[in-house]
């Protein structure tokens, strides 16, 4: 009965779409940042989405929102979820997101501390993000939902079946669903156990790809100076160090090379 009224799906939903684009782009920033700098990342992967035309009517009729009341009382239109590898993590980006001057935080709910009885974890936070339109500033509300890897696979298996079911999942299949989120939960709680040993080969891996990016790019500066013979030997000498598979011999042999592009410039 309510939806009697027309709903220009594309005028409401254009906002929320740009405003999806932009966290999208500031979270994967920053986690590139962090790569770049050979800093750890509390932040795997971030992807984002908009909500369907169908489930903002269905979450509508659930609520009892009038069609010109959505924009003001549906959060999730916007959605963005921010994956973590460990547990650990999590309040490292909710700091995040609580520091950053572009959004202000309206709600939290932690998921994650106060299991939900389907057995759901993660961690929510609404925001209000200011956008600035062809129009002028805009301001809409977003989600973003931060959960590590665990937390997410069990999440988006039991959604499909909610989804199947209407919500009315059948009993043996909600205990059993009950008990891949406790091995979920068990798979967080494991892996937090080996999360300095992966954090440090992250930082590792992280700070080798960096320096051979360096060194190549150096090599490829200087064909344009140095003469042939010289070339030759530096690739030897670069393929030599690769397999070697010694970081120090790396970092010395850049060193060699920057002195090189040095001298060719003076
Ligand atoms: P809706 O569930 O969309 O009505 O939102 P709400 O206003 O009740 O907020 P809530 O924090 O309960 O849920 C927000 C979002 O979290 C949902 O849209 C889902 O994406 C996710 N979520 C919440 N509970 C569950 C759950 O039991 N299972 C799964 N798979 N996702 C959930
Ligand atoms: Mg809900």
């Amino acid at each position: 009965m309510i939806f009697l009224e027309i709903i220009n799906w594309k005028e409401l939903l254009y906002p929320y779409a740009q405003a999806v684009d932009e966290l999208l782009l500031k979270f994967r920033s920053v986690d590139k940042e962090c790569r770049n700098l050979g800093m750890y990342s509390p932040i795997d992967a971030v992807t984002g989405r908009l909500k369907r035309p169908s489930s903002i009517l269905e979450k509508a009729g659930r609520k009892q929102i009038p069609p010109d009341k959505i924009a003001e009382e549906i959060e999730d239109i916007a959605g963005i979820r921010i994956l973590c590898q460990f547990v650990e993590d999590i309040p490292k980006v909710i700091d995040m997101v609580r520091q950053r001057k572009d959004m202000t935080v309206i709600e939290e709910r932690d998921y994650i501390n106060h299991t939900k009885p389907s057995g759901y974890r993660s961690y929510h936070i609404i925001i209000r993000y200011p956008l600035h339109t062809a129009l002028g500033e805009k301001q809409v509300f977003a989600e973003i939902q931060i959960r590590t890897n665990a937390m997410n696979f069990w999440a988006t298996a039991e959604h499909s079946l909610r989804y199947k079911y209407s919500g009315n999942i059948p009993q043996e299949l909600q205990d059993r669903l009950k008990n891949c989120a406790e091995a979920a939960f068990r798979l967080d709680t494991e892996m937090a156990t080996i999360r300095e040993e992966i954090m440090n080969a992250k930082r590792l891996n992280e700070i080798k790809n960096n320096l051979v990016t360096n060194i190549l790019e150096n090599i490829q500066n200087l064909y344009f100076v140095a003469k042939l013979d010289d070339m030759n030997e530096i690739n030897r000498e670069f393929i030599r160090i690769w397999n070697g598979e010694d970081m120090d011999a790396l970092r010395e042999f850049n060193e060699k090379l920057n002195i090189m592009a040095e001298m060719y410039r003076v």
